[in-house]
């Protein structure tokens, strides 16, 4: 029986975000530059969008690029950005074909100009699909997030549209840029790493994490079958006992 059989695909998480890590490491691997293995990464964000789609996933976050990675040396930053660009522009065919709808999240009036320009077409061009949305998570923090959730609560209290006392979880959450989202109910980070640097760090409050030391360019859709397969083993509580989750479910 194939990995992928062995999936309920009456039991598959809404959304999976990834934390597309060890591009670097990969390509040093094999005594190539960094960069190597950024170009090498695209082949596995194709695989893991279509593996997704494929199944039923509704939505999949990409992690592409952090507020912190605008620190990387230029030449970097500047491949990185190149990459995004022709990336986008090769995909938009094949996202269209299989229904996918293209979506940001992040600060992305930091971004080049042309690869503002880019996904705004890719974004008018997809927006009509509905079989899964991939939001791709550039110039993103999550803490610069929730600052800016934060000021959009804030004005909206200063201005009388909010009362101080009705503040919640809810405001909060839809003053988020991931605000048309259902949380992930599973986070994947490749490469061994086990940390969420900066990455959404209201919305994974209760996701399943799951590490996998494979680096971002070695993953393919048999990894996330994995990864999807170890979901489904979970048991997910939310603070309450095995046994009240146990009668929930008979
Ligand atoms: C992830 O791979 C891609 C980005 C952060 C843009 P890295 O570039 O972080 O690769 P490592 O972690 O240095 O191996
Ligand atoms: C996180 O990876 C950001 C992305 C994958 C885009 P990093 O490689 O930048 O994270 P750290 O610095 O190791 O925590
Ligand atoms: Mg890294």
């Amino acid at each position: 029986m194939e990995l992928k059989d062995k999936i309920d695909l009456n039991n598959l998480p809404q959304h999976v975000a990834i934390i597309m890590d060890g591009n670097g490491r990969w390509a040093k691997q094999q005594g190539k530059p960094r960069v190597f293995g950024h170009k090498n990464g695209v082949q596995s964000v194709r695989e893991v969008t279509e593996a997704g789609a494929e199944m039923g996933i509704k939505y999949m976050t990409l992690y592409a690029f952090s507020t912190e990675n605008w620190n990387r040396p230029k030449y970097e930053v500047t491949a990185l950005m190149t990459l995004l660009v022709s990336t986008i522009r090769k995909e938009i065919a094949t996202l269209n074909k299989n229904s996918i709808q293209l979506k940001t999240i992040g600060n992305i009036e930091m971004l080049p100009k042309a690869a503002q320009n880019e996904l705004l077409e890719a974004i008018e061009s997809t927006k009509n699909n509905s079989r899964m949305t991939l939001i791709l998570a550039l110039s993103y923090s999550s803490k610069s997030e929730i600052i800016d959730a934060v000021k959009t609560i804030t004005k909206n209290a200063v201005n009388g549209k909010i009362k101080i006392q009705d503040i919640n979880e809810e405001s909060l959450t839809n003053a988020l840029y991931t605000r048309e989202f259902p949380d992930p109910e599973l986070m994947i980070r490749t490469s061994g790493e086990k940390r969420i640097s900066n990455f959404l760090l209201w919305q994974l409050a209760y996701s399943e994490l799951y590490f996998t030391p494979v680096f971002w360019p070695d993953f393919r859709k048999n990894h996330f079958y994995e990864a999807i397969l170890n979901y489904q083993n979970r048991e997910r509580r939310f603070g309450m006992t095995s046994e009240q989750i146990d009668r929930t479910k008979s």
